[in-house]
């Protein structure tokens, strides 16, 4: 029933699905420098790295990254700010049991740079997204998403900082419904078996 977290950096997701309660099992991460490695350790969660500056091919790090993985035999994969793109022969090894969450609506502003973009365009709603993922990056069934408002004056960090305090709400919130069992993936939508969900799965601040 466990969680493999998979990171590249702070790692405040992962630190919200642990404080959470969450069942993690282990987190990986491309870079061996990730803060959030750190506090696995902290935490004695199991942890290791696999740096894709090893592979040649984008392929033979995604058999490495799996062989990792699969050493926990998690229920879940659960990426968290880890900036690889994955192979399509990886996301279909974990389909329907790989989350990622990502800053802003999808599926507006998938990629990079979300915040400038976000500030760039004059939305006056930002936020952020869990979603299952599918080899197209930054699409897949979206299971939750929070919505802030983006302020007159708002500055890259401000508007970045508004959106990751609910990406700590909203990620374990993702991570407990794929764990309890329901979430329902129906045509390519999620469904939340709960009678609650239809105010939750929209998380305002
Ligand atoms: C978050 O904004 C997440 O949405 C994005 O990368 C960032 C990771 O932050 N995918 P952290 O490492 O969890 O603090």
């Amino acid at each position: 029933m466990s969680v493999v977290v998979l990171i590249s950096g702070r790692g405040s997701n992962l630190r919200a699905l642990v404080e959470a309660g969450l069942p993690v099992a282990a987190v990986i991460s491309n870079q061996a420098s990730a803060a959030g490695l750190a506090y696995a350790r902290e935490r004695g969660l199991g942890t290791a790295v696999v740096g894709h500056a090893g592979y040649a091919r984008r392929d033979a790090f995604d058999d490495a990254l799996a062989a990792e993985i699969d050493r926990f035999r998690p229920r879940l994969v659960a990426l968290a700010g880890f900036m690889r793109i994955l192979t399509p022969a990886f996301v279909r090894r974990y389909e329907g049991r790989l989350l990622n969450i990502h800053p802003s609506l999808l599926p507006a502003f998938p990629g990079l740079h979300t915040h400038a973009r976000a500030l760039a365009a004059g939305v006056k709603v930002h936020g952020a997204t869990v979603h299952f993922v599918t080899p197209e990056l930054d699409h897949g069934p979206i299971v939750i998403q929070a919505a802030v408002p983006v302020l007159p004056g708002d500055a890259e960090d401000a508007l970045a900082a508004r959106v990751l305090a609910q990406e700590h709400r909203i990620y374990p919130q993702a991570v407990r419904w794929f764990l309890d069992g329901r979430l329902v993936l129906e045509t390519g939508v999620v469904r939340v078996a709960d009678p609650d969900a239809r105010q939750s799965v929209l998380a305002t601040e």
